[in-house]
């Protein structure tokens, strides 16, 4: 039977990323948050991406309006999920809350329901730990900006069934997103190695091997990276990556995800990124960079 009923947990940055590709994709698409304010959030912002996409001539009116049409907007839990095929969980990053989310899942979703999380950083077989049946759970990690961004990482659990691996393949191809298969693993394969080149680009940064923007550089026309590896620490936050860098140096026991202590620092004097307007470079109002702004000793 093919899938047709998708819900998607919290209605934050990837929630409302989700469920907006899944509702394109002509997916029936439920999202759910514990409070109306943020679905209010998550409405305006999904309609108006949508609009702008037929602004810009790259959808049809009558697609956008589909879509629309196919988002529903709940704080009632055992409601969203009781008619879900599939469930895409995108929650803070709490090992309990996700675990406590799973369990009413199983609680109220139909049986053949196959249950996702978009965890970033945690176990599959941890958050299983809370199933009845931890063959249903499997890693559905999207990337921002969702409905942009081409791949899944579809991360096995030792337990996951391949069921529910069949039914995870059906969502991306429908939403037209390309899948890689990964055993579960600390940062999966791209945060592994997208960790691991920023944290040594900070390192060459303060061993003075050369300015922040000609690493950039030098990546982009050298390596052919579509970002600079500081380009896209300010864009992700430096503070996330310094927390993805510090689980992955704990999990994994390499001195190569050792926090570069020049990545603390600045994390410390509270330059964050993109969204404070300094991070390595620094930004205008309006976010543009402002040139010649790569001196991270001020
Ligand atoms: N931001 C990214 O670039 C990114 C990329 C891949 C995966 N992830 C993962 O996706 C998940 C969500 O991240 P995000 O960046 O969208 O976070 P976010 O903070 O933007 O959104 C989280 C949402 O969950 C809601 N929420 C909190 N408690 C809840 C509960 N008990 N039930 C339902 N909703 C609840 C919040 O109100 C919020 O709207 C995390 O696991 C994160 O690791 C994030």
């Amino acid at each position: 039977m093919a899938l047709q009923n998708i819900t998607v947990l919290g209605s934050g940055t990837m929630g409302a990323g989700i469920a907006q590709t899944a509702a394109c994709a002509r997916f029936d698409t439920t999202i759910y948050d514990i409070e109306d304010r943020f679905l209010d959030k998550a409405k305006t912002g999904i309609e108006k991406r949508i609009a702008r996409q037929v602004e810009k001539g790259r959808m049809d009116g009558l697609d956008a309006a589909d879509a629309t049409n196919r988002l529903r907007y709940s704080s009632d839990l055992a409601a969203v999920v009781g008619a879900a095929d599939y469930v895409i969980e995108a929650v803070p990053e709490k090992l309990e809350l996700k675990q406590d989310i799973f369990r009413s899942c199983e609680e109220h979703a139909p049986k053949g329901c196959i249950l996702g999380t978009n965890t970033s950083t945690l176990m599959i077989s941890s958050i299983a730990e809370a199933l009845a049946d931890p063959g249903r759970l499997i890693g559905i990690h999207f990337f921002n900006p969702v409905p942009v961004m081409k791949l899944i990482e579809v991360v096995m659990g030792p337990d996951t069934s391949n069921t529910a691996y069949v039914a995870t393949l059906e969502v991306a191809q429908k939403m037209g997103k390309e899948t890689v298969k990964v055993r579960e693993s600390p940062g999966f394969t791209t945060s592994r190695i997208n960790a691991l080149i920023g944290n040594e680009a900070f390192r060459m940064l303060e061993a003075g091997v050369a300015s922040a923007s000609d690493i950039d550089k030098a990546l982009k026309l050298g390596l052919n990276h579509p970002m600079g590896p500081f380009e896209m620490v300010d864009l992700v936050g430096l503070d996330a990556r310094l927390n993805n860098t510090r689980a992955l140096f704990e999990a994994l026991g390499d001195e190569a995800y050792r926090p570069s202590p020049l990545l603390e620092r600045l994390v410390s004097a509270g330059r964050l990124g993109r969204k404070n307007g300094r991070g390595v470079y620094r930004y205008d109002d309006e976010g543009q960079r402002i040139p010649g702004s790569d001196d991270v000793t001020g």
